[in-house]
This record gives C-alpha cells, structure tokens and sequence, in this order.
C-alpha cells in the first residue's frame, strides 16, 4: 500500500523534465567530523530541471554551502557524505578524483561569497580569464586573450581591454565579482552554483549582480542554485524556491507560493524578518530564538521551540515533507492533509512543480484559509 506521505526530507517529483532532470540528489547527507559529529545536511533530495533557476534559502548554519559543497564533492576529508548526486546521468559520487576536476569547470560553475578568495592576487585579471578559456576551450594564448575581453565586456566590466593587465585589488568587489562569474560561465558549465553571491556587496550593487546572474543563465538556459540567507535576494531571479532549517529543506514551491503562500511557520518568519519598504520600520524584525545545535539533534520538529503553531505531536515527531495540494489548498475550506501525494506523485517540471511543506500544522496564507483540517 501507498504511504500518505513522502520520507522525511524527501522532494516528491520537483522538477522532472520529459527527459529527466538536469540534477537529481538523493537522501543527501553531510556530517562533519569535528570535535562532535556535526550533522550539518540530512537526508536531502531534490531535482534541478534544465534551465531552472532555484533558490535555497536559510538561516546561517542551516547547511546550504556543506549541501551544495557536497555536490561538487569539495569538502574536507573529515566531512561524511552520503546519497546520490546525478548530474546529466552521471554519478557524482562514484568519479574519481580526476573525473571530478574535470566535471568541476565545465560542467559545474562556482561563485562564491567573497571574490577574493576565487581570485589569484598575484595574478592579473586578463591572465586568469584566458587560463580558463585555454584549459576549458583549448584555445591558443592570443585568442584566449581576445576571449577574455570579450568575456570581460559581457560580464558588464567597463573598458575591458584595459582593464584585462588590472589585479584583481585595483577592481571594486562588484567588478571583481562580474570577473568571478566570468570565468565561472566561460565553459558554459550546464550548472550554476552561486553561494551568497551578492552577501559581501552593497546593494546597488547586489542588484546589479543578480541581475547579471539572471541575464546570463537565462541566456544559456543554464541551471542556477541560488544560495542565500536572505528570502529578498531570490524573489525577481528565481522560479522555485527551497527552504532550508537544521540540515532538511522544509519548504519547496514555486517562488511565487513562497511569497504569497508560505506554508511553514519558518518561511513565514523568514518572511516577517525581510525589511518592508511600505512600513517605515525602525529595526528589523528577527527570529526570535536559536537554530538548533547540529551536534545534538533533538526528538520531533527542529523548529519546535521557535515555532509560534507549534501542537502536541511536534514534539516527538519530526514532520516529514508533504505535498499540499494547490487546487484544494486555493479553493477548499482548509487544509485537507488526507489528500496529500505520496513520493510517487505526478512528475510535473518547474513552475507547476507540487508545494512542499514538512510542517504538521501549517499556518493559513496571508489572507486565505481561516479553518485547518485535521492532520494524518
Ligand atoms: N568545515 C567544517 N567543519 C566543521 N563544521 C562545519 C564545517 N563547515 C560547516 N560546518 C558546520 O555545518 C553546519 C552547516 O554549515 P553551512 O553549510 O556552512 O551553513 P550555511 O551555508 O547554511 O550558513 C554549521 O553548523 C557549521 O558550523
Ligand atoms: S511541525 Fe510543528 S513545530 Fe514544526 S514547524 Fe510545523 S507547527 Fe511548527
Ligand atoms: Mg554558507
């Protein structure tokens, strides 16, 4: 017999194409052994289609960098890594350490918080660009450097011949940044990383970052995680949004339902934590209490003691991720948890891709549903 629900931290048929997903992760885990075992990633599956552009989105320390570190299979020795990671058919997890440098730079483009550290200091800007079009490309040394400026140029970088014999402390962060995700998009990686790539950059200039993410992926239909702690950062660039908390994504819908229709209570909190343009706030609201310490998990839902809906049952058990039905959820009188989907659900791609919530008693959307059904 079918289970009501999907496995805890599972995501039911998220954004499967015909032809199947770009990447597909399975019961992804991470726990690093530090001085106690840290379980920073647990049991997490997704699919990203071709093209989409996903955000995920927590709290600090919530797993998103050991979760999408993880995928490329850049972590330290001492972190444990289980699950599978299936990039366009091929098994991440089973590759050589060779077979992975490869898929690192052409099929997998990284961009991360701080520029500085993706760049050489004592190299030149150019000098970088063209040793990534020459390795990905194979291209002689003076196309690569007429590539570079091209590149350069594209990326938004003013006077980009000149600007190619600069190191990279004579660029602003914003600049240094376009070059960053220059030689991140060079090979035309099929998929994207950025982790907090707009953090350490002012706003006007965080805006002009996303906007250049946008630009560029759209282009090459390439496929683009969008790591971030701030819900604000991912509404105008992606389609879907998953949220993170304690190591398991608790939230997956398109990211119009995330803005319109949270379905946690931590989403919902991200949101009451973003700064309000039509309310002259005096200070932002946060969350009130901590994360849980990823050394000792607890019994029932991690969010539990920070959680304003929390009932009886969240304390001992910890809700799994089910699928709410949109059309009844739109529609009906309340929240009919019997109708959920199991893992077995309809395979529908992006946009249309089902809304998930591990949450047991899910607060009514903003204006909506006044009555709640009963849980399982
Ligand atoms: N290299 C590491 N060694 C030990 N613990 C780590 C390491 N990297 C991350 N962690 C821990 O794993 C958890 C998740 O961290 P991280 O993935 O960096 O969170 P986020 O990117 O969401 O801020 C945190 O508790 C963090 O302290
Ligand atoms: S399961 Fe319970 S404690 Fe956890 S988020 Fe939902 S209502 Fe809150
Ligand atoms: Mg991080």
């Amino acid at each position: 017999m079918k289970s009501p629900v999907a496995e805890p931290g599972t995501i039911v048929a998220d954004a499967a194409e015909a032809d199947g997903p770009l990447l597909s992760v399975r019961d992804l885990s991470v726990t690093f052994r530090a001085e106690s075992l840290v379980r920073a990633v647990r049991t997490v599956s997704y699919d990203l289609a071709v093209g989409e552009q996903v955000g995920l989105v927590g709290e600090s320390g919530s797993g998103k960098s050991a979760g999408a570190l993880a995928l490329a299979r850049l972590l330290p020795e001492y972190a444990d890594v289980s699950g599978t990671v299936t990039l366009d058919g091929t098994n991440l997890m089973r590759l050589t350490e060779r077979e992975l440098r490869e898929v690192r730079g052409d099929q997998i483009g990284i961009v991360y918080q701080d520029p500085f550290s993706s760049l050489n200091p004592v190299l030149t800007i150019g000098k970088q660009l063209a040793e990534v079009l020459r390795k990905h490309k194979r291209l002689g040394a003076r196309a690569a450097r007429r590539q570079a400026a091209q590149l350069l140029g594209s990326v938004g970088v003013p006077n980009a011949d000149d600007r190619l014999s600069d190191y990279p402390h004579q660029f602003s962060g914003g600049m240094r940044q376009r070059a960053v995700i220059a030689m991140a998009v060079a090979p035309r990686p099929a998929l994207l990383i950025a982790d907090e790539p707009t953090t350490a950059l002012d706003v006007t200039v965080q805006a002009q970052i996303l906007e250049l993410l946008d630009e560029l992926t759209s282009q090459h239909r390439t496929t683009m995680l969008l790591i971030t702690h701030d819900l604000g950062v991912v509404a105008g660039v992606t389609q879907r949004v998953m949220v993170m908390y304690a190591g398991r994504i608790v939230e997956s819908s398109t990211t119009a339902d995330v803005f319109t229709r949270a379905s946690h209570p931590y989403t919902v909190a991200l949101h009451r934590s973003l700064p309000r343009i039509d309310l002259r706030q005096e200070r932002l609201v946060t969350i009130e209490g901590q994360p849980p310490d990823p050394t000792r998990p607890a019994e029932g839902c991690p969010f539990a003691p920070r959680c304003p809906s929390r009932i009886d049952r969240c304390a001992t058990e910890d809700p799994p991720l089910m699928t709410i039905p949109t059309a009844r959820r739109a529609t009906a009188g309340g929240w009919n948890m019997t109708s959920i989907q199991d893992a077995d659900g309809v395979q529908v791609p992006g946009p249309a891709s089902p809304h998930l919530t591990a949450c047991w008693n899910p607060p009514a959307p903003v204006g909506g549903l006044s009555e709640r059904g009963s849980t399982p």
